[in-house]
Parts: structure tokens; C-alpha cells; sequence
């Protein structure tokens, strides 16, 4: 992907810039539009935002781009994936479709466990290699901030590998990444029959070490049953908490298992799918405003029907996210817009709430208070999209409308860039 960059310049003719600004939020404006607006970047962040009558004269004699009349939001964030990994589980999707339940190959080996396998053998440069392929990718449709998890590992030695992967990627690619260690991914094959030696394991030898190497900042449970129990789940995250990671759960994908209501106990940042999450678990996380991440694409990928139920979280003022979930089994898909779209489609999940879900609340869930706005002081992460209003990027799915990519002021270039309503 072609890198273009200059440190300070203009953007205009902007024809509708969506900035999730509490400077222009307001019930009729709830995604805070500015029409006709231009903005000012200066060394990656946003300097001055505006409508283009405005724009001071000062910064009219700076190097200007045109954004042809683009529609412009801040860059995407997906705030749940599971990049770094190797080989693929085609085959097991094709038994999936023939009717063999996703719990019931797991149970008997297939799964996580046999992409366990995969990336235990794999070299560091192969992980490398094919998680900067996936990232390049989400770039490509306007995604600039990725949260990208350990968990195919599952020895402390492999675990560090992926993290160490994802410490690279931080240097390398160009969607910044945030990284969650993911332990408790999955029992190993070879602790099936003692797992609450595996927990210890991860108590007492990879957090340690995990802290030590000092990449992950978050710590990441599935807690379901089947997998990691309430109290497996308590140990290991009251654990990373006393080595300053943050908290996050795979909650309540397949059955209520009280992980919501651990999530609200321990002051989670997020807790994610929550597909099957109780009452009950709803109401503990609005009292202690823990974020709710949902993932559409990982229940559409199973042939589920039962979507996370967004409407009762809204009604409960939880903040509600939306995130791809990417990974080789349950959801084979790095596109969030495509996601978003299908959301959309199947959820009736409206634009406006969209929107936030993949940008200001997106980056909330990650504690990232410096981006998902465009507002002054925030860094210029900014997609521009090849549609003729915010509502269109929803309506015309399974096209990808991001048109150019800013990362902190750097422009990436799509390759796919074709224009219908700009010129
Ligand atoms: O988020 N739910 C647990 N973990 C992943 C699935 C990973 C896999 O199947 O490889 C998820 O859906
Ligand atoms: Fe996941």
C-alpha cells in the first residue's frame, strides 16, 4: 500500500465530515455532522475542524488535499480480534454446514485447539507475515486502530510469541494495535484432564512473564461454559489486574454463565459477545458502565439466530460496541464495514448508532482517549468514504466505500480506489 505524507496541510471539500464531537452533538445532530467542512492536520493531529467558509486565512496558504466531496468519518477501530494465528479450519466449517455444532467440535479436539497446533509450529516470521497481510486488509476498508489478542499459543513460551508478534506490529504496521493477552483462550490438549493446573499455570508462569515482556495491555477470559468457569475466570483476570493490565471477557456467547455479571464484579472495561448474557448481567454492567461488545459477524458465521440483544442494552444505557471478532473458526471475516452492514441488515441496528459503535465508543473500549473524534488535539485518523451521505455506508453492502485511509496524519492508500459519487 502507497504511503503518502506531509506533515501539515488542509483537508476540504469535505462534503459531509462526521466528527462524534460533543462540540456538534446535539438530538437532531447525534453524530455531529459538519457539512461543507474542512480541517487542518499538523504533525498527525487534528489542529482546527470547521465548516469551509471558516477556515482562517492562515491555514489557506498550507499544502492542500482535496477530498472531493467525500464523506469523512474518524478512522474505524475494531475492538476485538484474534489476528495472529496460522493455518485455516476450512474443513470444519464445511461439517459446521453439514450440522455438527461449533461446541461439539471443540469438545472433541478440533476448534481453537487445532489452531493451537498450527501456531505452536509456525515461526514467528510466519505469524508475522500473515497478520500484517489481515491488518493491511482492515486498512483497506478505513479500520486504524486494532485490538489484536494472544490465544493460539497457550504454553507461556508460545504466548509470548504471538505477543511479541504483536509488539512488531506495533512498530510496523500502519493500524495501530492493541494487545491483549488471551491465555485463556482454551484448555492445551495436555492439561484436558487437569485444568486448574492450566490456571495456575497462567497465574503463576505466564502473567509474570507477560507482564514482564511489557506488550499486552489488556487480559482477555473466555469464560463459558464448557471453557473457563466463573471462578477459573476470577483468578486469572484478579491476577492480571495486579499486574496492571486491564480486563476484558469473551462473555456469555453460548449460555448464560454469570460472566457478565464477573465482568461488572471486576470492573471490566469490556465484556464482549454476550449473545446469551441474563438480565441480570445486563443490569450489573450499566451499574459499574462496563462496555458491551458485540459480534455479529461470529453469530452469523455459526449459523446462529440469536443476535446480541442491542436493543435491551441501549434501553439498559450500556455503551455498545461493534467489532469483527476476526479469527480462523468463529468468524472468518476482517471486514467490520461488511459486518456493520449485515448488522445493519439483520439487527436493525441504525446508522447513527452505528457509527459511534466502530469509533468514539470503539476507542472508549480500549481506553484510547486520543482518537475515534475529530475534534482538535485528537489524531488525525480519518477515512474517507466514496458515498453520498453516513446513512449509504450502511445501505450499499458488500462494497467498501473507504476511499483513503489517514493514520495519524499518513496517508494510505486503498488499492481498490474507485469513485462514483466523488470526482
Ligand atoms: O471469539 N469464543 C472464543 N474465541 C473465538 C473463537 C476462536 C476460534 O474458533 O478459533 C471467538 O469467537
Ligand atoms: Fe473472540
Amino acid at each position: 500500500m502507497q504511503q503518502t505524507s506531509s506533515s501539515s496541510f488542509v483537508l476540504g471539500n469535505i462534503a459531509v465530515l462526521a466528527t462524534l464531537s460533543e462540540k456538534y452533538i446535539h438530538p437532531e445532530n447525534p453524530l455531529g455532522i459538519v457539512e461543507n467542512a474542512a480541517l487542518h492536520v499538523e504533525n498527525g493531529l487534528i489542529q482546527w475542524v470547521g465548516s469551509k467558509s471558516q477556515l482562517p486565512e492562515i491555514l489557506k496558504e498550507l499544502p492542500y488535499q482535496d477530498a472531493e466531496k467525500a464523506v469523512v468519518t474518524p478512522g474505524w477501530i475494531d475492538s476485538h480480534t484474534h489476528p495472529v494465528f496460522a493455518g485455516e479450519r476450512s474443513g470444519e466449517y464445511a461439517e459446521r454446514l453439514r450440522g455438527v455444532p461449533y461446541t461439539e467440535i471443540a469438545a472433541r479436539g478440533g476448534g481453537i485447539r487445532k489452531t493451537v497446533e498450527a501456531t505452536r509450529a509456525a515461526s514467528a516470521e510466519e505469524l508475522y507475515r500473515s497478520a500484517r497481510y489481515w491488518l493491511d486488509e482492515m486498512l483497506g476498508y478505513g479500520v486504524t486502530t486494532v485490538e489484536a489478542k494472544s490465544g493460539y499459543g497457550l504454553t507461556t513460551q508460545s504466548e509470548l510469541k504471538q505477543l511479541d508478534v504483536l509488539g512488531r506490529l506495533q512498530k510496523d504496521a500502519a493500524p495501530e494495535i492493541v494487545p491483549t493477552f488471551l491465555g485463556a483462550h482454551e484448555f492445551p490438549v495436555e492439561f484436558h484432564d487437569r485444568r486448574d493446573a492450566y490456571v495456575d499455570l497462567i497465574v503463576e508462569e505466564m502473567l509474570p512473564a507477560v507482564a514482564e515482556q511489557g506488550i499486552a495491555r489488556f487480559c482477555d477470559v473466555f469464560c463459558e461454559k464448557g471453557w473457563f468457569d466463573v471462578d477459573q475466570s476470577r483468578k486469572i483476570l484478579l491476577a492480571a489486574r495486579e499486574y496492571g493490565l486491564l480486563l476484558r471477557l469473551h462473555a456469555d456467547e453460548f449460555s448464560p454463565s454469570g460472566a457478565a455479571e464477573l465482568a461488572a464484579e471486576l470492573d471490566a472495561v469490556a465484556c464482549d459477545h454476550l449473545m446469551a448474557v441474563s438480565d441480570e448481567g445486563l443490569a450489573r454492567m450499566a451499574e459499574k458502565g462496563v462496555i458491551a461488545a458485540v459480534l455479529p459477524g461470529t453469530t452469523l458465521n455459526l449459523g446462529l439466530e440469536n443476535f446480541a440483544p442491542i436493543e435491551k442494552m441501549y434501553e439498559a444505557r450500556l455503551k455498545v460496541v461493534l467489532a469483527s471478532d476476526f479469527n480462523p473458526g468463529s468468524c472468518v471475516c476482517a471486514n467490520l464495514p461488511l459486518i456493520a452492514q449485515l448488522s445493519a441488515m439483520r439487527m436493525r441496528w441504525v446508522p447513527e448508532k452505528l457509527l459511534p459503535a466502530v469509533t468514539s465508543d470503539a476507542a472508549r473500549s480500549l481506553v484510547l482517549d486520543d482518537r475515534g473524534r475529530i475534534e482538535k488535539g485528537l489524531r488525525a485518523d480519518l477515512v474517507l468514504f466514496d458515498a453520498p451521505g453516513i446513512d449509504y455506508l450502511f445501505y450499499h453492502w458488500g462494497r467498501n466505500h473507504a476511499h483513503r485511509v489517514f493514520v495519524a496524519g499518513k496517508e494510505h492508500l486503498p488499492s481498490h480506489r474507485n469513485a462514483l459519487f466523488t470526482s
